[in-house]
């Protein structure tokens, strides 16, 4: 086999259901980003090397992950928040009006080593505003990326969301988090110990234990100005009042060194260890730096590859529906079950009506129950649940992790 081309390792054939999915996602999308007045661009793949400097010079993207064309200063776009930027100063579109909303769907490119959800090549819906720093714009891009997931009918997803601080915030945080851990470098993990040099703020959202253990008294909201603390509450109420929950992350830093304020990933439990959907934040200093005037911007990219792995979750998950029955006694353990299976996102029933088991197991027929989780004195003695597959007329001993690989 290997003697015939292959796709390249971390890049995806679409076709079939995939291509409808892919259709779905970016016309709901379209139609929200649309109807909260974005404007759709569409830029080249192709960028300057130098545009994505302002990305961090110490971020991975830049550092190692980027597809450069051999012999020019040319690369295949990592983002596009940058690029946007370029696109923005290029054009003087600061002149035109003073705010502009965009947005752009399309590949983008990094050589990370591939795994679930992670590629070379995916596809970004992103959306950037640039000219105002209102907090309610914060809270607003928020909604559009959380209305566009809700419209495809993906419920089970958190936002964490954090505020930065402005580059003066960011730049003490950064001196300070060198201060105190330049004793611990042995300590952290061989990432953390060169991101201590080059960029330290990174250690703080560090999934490695021992890191975590490091930092875990260094809170970002600590060293946030009054008017950026102001901000962020700001944001927040209107967050609230826009119905958005929100969980606040105090260690949430992302990867892209160009945020300021607040920052945010949509995250989801369905996705494994690559579990962002979405991201963005602020980037209130970036025009400058790309030499334009100072201009404040905040967007955010959602992963159509991550949603369609979504989509597909949720049609798994959405055509079993399970009865969890129990033996007189065993309530407690199989209320666990009941919702162990809902978080899950697996819509479960459970009788209220404290009726025998024969009972219960007539009342799942008619309520067309696809399987039916059994919890008795048995099944706890010896740590296994009954599974009944009704629709085929089995019967198995399965465990608590088994247990959802059989019903999805
Ligand atoms: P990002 O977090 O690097 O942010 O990417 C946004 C989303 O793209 C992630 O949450 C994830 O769903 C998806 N994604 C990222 N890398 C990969 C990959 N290797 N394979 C598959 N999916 C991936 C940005 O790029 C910012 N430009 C977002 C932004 C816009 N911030 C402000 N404006």
């Amino acid at each position: 086999m290997k003697d015939f081309p292959q796709h390249v390792k971390g890049t995806i054939d679409f076709f079939s259901s995939r291509v409808s999915l892919f259709q779905e996602i970016t016309e709901v999308a379209r139609k929200i980003l649309k109807f909260f007045g974005y404007e759709e661009i569409i830029l080249p793949i192709l960028e300057e090397s130098r545009v994505f400097l302002k990305v961090g010079e110490f971020t991975d993207i830049i550092e190692k992950q980027m597809f450069k064309i051999e012999g020019r200063d040319i690369v295949l776009r990592p983002e596009g928040t940058a690029q946007v930027v370029r696109f923005f100063v290029e054009n003087k579109l600061w002149k035109e009006k003073e705010f502009h909303k965009f947005f752009y769907i399309g590949p983008m490119f990094r050589g990370e080593k591939p795994q679930r959800g992670r590629l070379r090549q995916f596809h970004h819906i992103g959306a950037e505003a640039l000219g105002s720093n209102f907090p309610f714009l914060d809270a607003e891009i928020i909604k559009i990326a959380s209305d566009i997931l809700k419209e495809l009918g993906i419920k089970d997803v958190k936002l964490k969301i954090n505020s930065l601080g402005c580059q003066q915030d960011k730049e003490i945080l950064r001196k300070r988090l060198k201060e105190k851990l330049k004793d611990k470098k042995e300590k952290l993990c061989s990432i953390c110990q060169k991101r201590l040099d080059k960029n330290p703020l990174r250690i703080l959202d560090c999934k490695e234990k021992r890191c975590q253990e490091i930092v875990k008294e260094i809170n970002i909201g600590d060293f946030l100005c009054n008017s950026c603390q102001k901000h962020f509450e700001k944001v927040l109420h209107y967050l609230d009042k826009l119905n958005i929950s929100y969980i606040y992350s105090p260690t949430l830093v992302r990867g892209l060194d160009y945020y300021t304020h607040t920052v945010f990933e949509i995250t989801s439990s369905h996705l494994g260890s690559q579990d962002a959907c979405g991201a963005g934040g602020r980037y209130n200093s970036l025009v400058k730096s790309m030499g334009g005037p100072d201009i404040p911007g905040i967007g955010f990219a959602l992963g159509i590859e991550r949603v369609i792995l979504l989509l597909k979750e949720k049609k798994k998950v959405s055509h079993s529906k399970v009865f969890v029955a129990y033996t007189p006694g065993y309530f407690d353990k199989a209320v666990e079950i009941l919702n162990f299976l809902r978080e899950k996102g697996i819509p479960s029933q459970i009788n209220y009506l404290e009726k025998s088991l024969k009972a219960q197991l007539r009342f799942s027929h008619k309520i067309g129950a696809d399987f039916v989780v059994i919890v008795g004195e048995e099944e706890v003695k010896n740590n296994f649940l009954t599974l009944k597959n009704m629709k085929k007329s089995l019967q198995e001993r399965v465990s608590r992790e088994e247990l959802l690989s059989k019903i999805c």
